[in-house]
């Protein structure tokens, strides 16, 4: 069988092949084998746990296309389509009225999660986003709700990691009166409450292993049992999980169930932090900068060019989450135009203490030497170049300097140096 491949992406092909071979050797083994003792039969199993694990990681995207679209056959016989130009996907989604609470830009990274999530959001499928704190999983949740056939039905978000693990059952399936100490009566969990809705599974990697038993069986059966409680309650939720934790290093460590995490991750979507997609930045500045203004009811606040620097190549270990809270934060202590020191101490430069030349008012120490320095050279290179006639190689020659250095610093002060040539 040919596997659908959209964009012909390199080394598809190439994976593809070893996957098929490593098929063709287990077939053999099984061809000639007249009979398998255990330890055979065992390494087999090793063997397509492998194969499983590359094809679940050959394309997240790939194969939930092929899940959900029924137009596979018909795409497979096609030459594979070239990229886009740059803009396009962008203009592409938002033509399609995709909903989507935020920015976006033309990040591939980035477009290809918001595509997945597009293309996720009518199925009832279940996704699983992962990403570091901040890059936008919870907001990812709400765009694969918003997005489906369940938009106007409840969306209920548990934070896993939040819920002590002895009330964590009871918070998602509920519980019966008396079925622990408190248990004062009967209440609903939050599957319950998600009924033909969207329940958010956030830090799905903290929930403990019984309550993984349980969610499996949610995802097998769409049945629950409230704890204390032999009923049986048939619900309907579509699941979206997210975790910042690396699933498979938990399953190797034994916290997190496989066959959990398969059924979770049908469809798998990835947010790259932000430091990988760094062209972003100016549309999220530009972005919160506007929507700390409307909250704070002030106008966007301007930004010197130094902060504005520093925005813009700042690693954010926070992400998204970390901009946008340097955004209210200096929104509400600038007044109409935001410097260095504005930003939060810990992150804040050293540079930072002098104010910027724009802000003409208190100049410090610091700025007042630099000012004098700076005064100090200009008037010592238009001292250089009249002595040498203007001759700017000269003057690096006389001064043992690098010529394009000087030629620097000349335009750094506005000095030409043929205003310096004798004319007779
Ligand atoms: N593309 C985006 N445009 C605008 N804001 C975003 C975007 N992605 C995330 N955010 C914002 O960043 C913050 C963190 O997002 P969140 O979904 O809570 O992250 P996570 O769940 O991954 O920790 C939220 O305020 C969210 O609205
Ligand atoms: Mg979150």
């Amino acid at each position: 069988m040919k596997l659908f491949n959209p964009g012909g992406e390199r080394g598809s092909a190439m994976s593809y092949a070893a996957l098929l071979e490593k098929i063709e050797i287990m077939r053999s083994t099984l061809r000639w084998a007249t009979r398998l003792e255990r330890p055979d039969v065992d390494k087999l199993l090793r063997q397509a746990n492998t194969l499983r694990d590359e094809v679940m990681q050959l394309s997240h995207k790939e194969r939930f296309v092929q899940a959900v679209s029924g137009d596979v056959e018909r795409r497979t016989g096609e030459e594979p389509v070239a990229e886009p130009p740059t803009g396009e996907r962008r203009r592409a989604l938002l033509a399609r009225s995709f909903v989507f609470e935020g920015t976006f830009g033309d990040n591939p990274k980035l477009l290809d999660a918001l595509e997945i999530a597009e293309k996720a959001a009518p199925t009832d499928l279940p996704v699983l986003v992962d990403g570091e704190s901040g890059t936008g999983k919870e907001l990812m949740a709400k765009v694969i709700h918003a997005n489906g056939a369940r938009a106007d039905k409840p969306y209920v978000s548990v934070n896993c990691g939040a819920i002590p693990d002895s009330l964590l059952e009871s918070e998602l399936f509920g519980h019966k009166k008396g079925a622990f100490t408190g248990a004062a009566n009967d209440r609903k969990g939050k599957f319950e409450s998600a009924h033909k809705g969207t329940i958010f599974l956030d830090e799905i990697g903290e929930l403990p292993l019984p309550g993984q038993v349980k969610l499996l069986r949610v995802l097998q059966s769409h049945e629950i049992q409230r704890v204390g409680s032999d009923e049986i309650i048939v619900v309907d939720a579509r699941i979206v999980a997210a975790t910042n934790k690396n699933l498979r290093k938990l399953i190797e460590q034994g916290t997190f169930r496989e066959d959990l995490f398969y059924r979770l991750s049908v469809i798998h979507v990835t947010l790259p932090p932000l430091r990988e997609r760094k062209d972003e930045i100016p549309l999220l500045l530009a972005y919160y900068g506007d929507e700390a203004a409307e909250a704070l009811k002030r106008r966007p606040v301007a930004l010197t060019a130094r902060l504005r620097d520093f925005l813009l190549r700042y690693a954010y270990p926070g992400n998204i989450r970390e901009l946008r809270n340097i955004l209210y934060r200096i929104s509400c202590l600038a007044g109409e135009t935001a410097d260095l020191v504005h930003l939060p101490e810990d992150i804040r430069p050293a540079t930072a203490i002098a104010p910027a030349p724009a802000d003409g008012a208190n100049v410090s120490l610091a700025e007042a030497k630099r000012v004098a320095s700076d005064e100090a050279e200009r008037l010592c290179l238009e001292r250089g170049l009249q002595e040498v006639g203007g001759t700017v190689a000269e003057l690096a020659r006389r001064w043992d300097m690098n010529r394009s250095h000087l030629q620097i610093l000349l335009r750094k002060h506005g000095l030409h140096s043929k205003d310096f040539r004798k004319t007779h």
